[in-house]
């Protein structure tokens, strides 16, 4: 596997790696995001359905089309397997593989198992069984180790609710903890003021160091620039549309839950945006971050997978953000670790953050950083794609 295409980007990358050619992929126009002008009033056209732009879906009927590859990705982390356990290479068409088969009937079973026992709630899912492994493990394991404390416990948006509850009244609220984080982030007025954000660094990922530059701009705008042997890798958003470059490659929209992602990562000021963002919030309970405390806090959104939100209970500070790609099987989990908290213009700046996904992850460190200087906006143009195929007339 090309090293360089591994854990940078999302869906679309990869799959260039494994040979698909991408060429189907230009769904609809436009599709609107939340920004922070706009959080309360979201409106997106309706979506190319999956059986519209692939050849052969027969159970997947009606998701929207952009689901699709993420619901691959949700597939391969729950069997720990590569998309050629199940499709021939470069025509994902074609039915030949025989573990391509029965997955179809394993999605009408997951299906079934849901309707039929949990009222139609998606609470069994691929990962249910299969936890990483092609062949589901059915019978218990013997302890060969001394049992550690915390070693069964839950993971997952819910976990820790209900040991929670009981003491729930004693600790602080949500709103408290959001309120205390922006405080402990310099205040909503120094916050605000931030309106443009330039850093240097370095990215981190199997092994390998590479520089990186990213530049922010409000509202809600930021490109990265990954600086590769052969030329730039690119990760942008401009408020509306989000796109990922390779050197001599087409660049690709972002859809769904990644225009989601990368409108929260462009948000200078997402300390006092959170409250608004949320329709309810929850705290549910105290984990263990490295060898720091943090309140964990359920934030539960309209019409999209929640966020989770770690501070740490003495600084405050957000050390960790869960977020979560919708998929037609399950969620799909992003995990990024904010670090090296530093100073800058008074408010407080991460200096390094990792970003952790089924997939693969990554950490990158600043090394140098400026704020409310002048970026120019066409640093935010996205190039031009390349022309839609013409398919099948519909
Ligand atoms: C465990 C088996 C399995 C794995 C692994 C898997 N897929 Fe699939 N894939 C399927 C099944 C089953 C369908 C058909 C779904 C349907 O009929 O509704 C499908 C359909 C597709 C299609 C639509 C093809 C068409 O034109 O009809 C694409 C594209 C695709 N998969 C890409 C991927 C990619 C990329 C990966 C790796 C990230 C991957 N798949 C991993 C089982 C798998
Ligand atoms: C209720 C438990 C359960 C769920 C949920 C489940 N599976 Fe399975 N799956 C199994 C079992 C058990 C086997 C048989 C494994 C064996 O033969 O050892 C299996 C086998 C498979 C195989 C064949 C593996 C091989 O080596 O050929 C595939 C592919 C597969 N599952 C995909 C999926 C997908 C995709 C989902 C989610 C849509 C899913 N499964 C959900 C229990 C489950």
């Amino acid at each position: 596997m090309n090293w360089r295409l591994v854990p940078l980007v999302s869906a679309g990358l990869l799959i260039v790696a494994g040979g698909f050619s991408t060429g189907g992929v230009q769904a609809h126009s436009k599709m609107a995001v939340q920004t922070s002008a706009n959080r309360a009033s979201v409106s997106e056209p309706a979506p190319k359905k999956a059986e519209e732009q692939f050849k052969n879906i027969q159970v997947l009927k009606g998701i929207p089309a952009d689901e699709l590859f993420p619901t691959m990705q949700f597939i391969t982390a729950s069997l720990g397997v590569e998309c050629e356990f199940c499709h021939v290479h470069g025509a994902f068409e074609k039915d030949d593989k025989k573990p391509k088969q029965t997955a179809r009937k394993m999605m009408e079973m997951m299906f079934a198992i849901n309707k039929d026992n949990f009222e139609g709630h998606r609470e069994v899912t691929c990962y249910s069984c299969h936890r990483g492994s092609t062949h589901p493990v059915a019978i218990p394991v013997v302890m060969t180790e001394e049992p550690k404390e915390g070693m069964a416990e839950p993971h997952g948006p819910d976990a820790g609710a209900k040991k929670e509850e009981a003491k729930e009244s004693a600790g602080p609220t949500a709103d408290q903890l959001l309120d205390k984080y922006v405080q402990a982030a310099g205040g909503a007025p120094a916050i605000d003021k931030i309106t443009s954000r330039v850093m240097k660094g370095t990215i981190d990922f199997g092994g390998k160091s590479l520089p990186i530059d990213i530049y922010s701009k409000d509202p809600d705008k930021r490109i990265s620039f990954t600086h590769m042997p052969d030329g730039d890798s690119v990760t942008a958003f401009n408020g509306q549309e989000g796109w990922l470059g390779m050197p001599g490659r087409p660049v690709r929209e972002m859809h769904g839950s990644d225009l989601d992602a990368a409108s929260i990562d462009a948000d200078l000021h997402l300390a006092t945006h959170l409250k608004q963002m949320f329709s309810q919030t929850r705290v549910a309970g105290t984990e263990k971050i490295g060898d720091r405390e943090a309140y964990k806090v359920l934030g539960q959104r309209e019409a999209k997978p929640p966020i989770i939100l770690y501070f740490d209970k003495q600084s405050g500070l957000l050390v960790r953000l869960v977020r979560y790609g919708e998929t037609a099987l399950g969620w799909l989990p992003t995990q990024i670790d904010y670090a090296d908290y530093r100073d800058a213009n008074g408010v407080k700046v991460p200096y390094r953050w990792t970003l952790a996904r089924p997939s693969g992850r990554f950490t990158i460190q600043v090394s140098e950083m400026k704020q409310n200087v002048p970026v120019d906006d066409a640093k935010f143009v996205k190039p031009p794609s390349p022309e839609p195929p013409k398919g099948p007339a519909k």
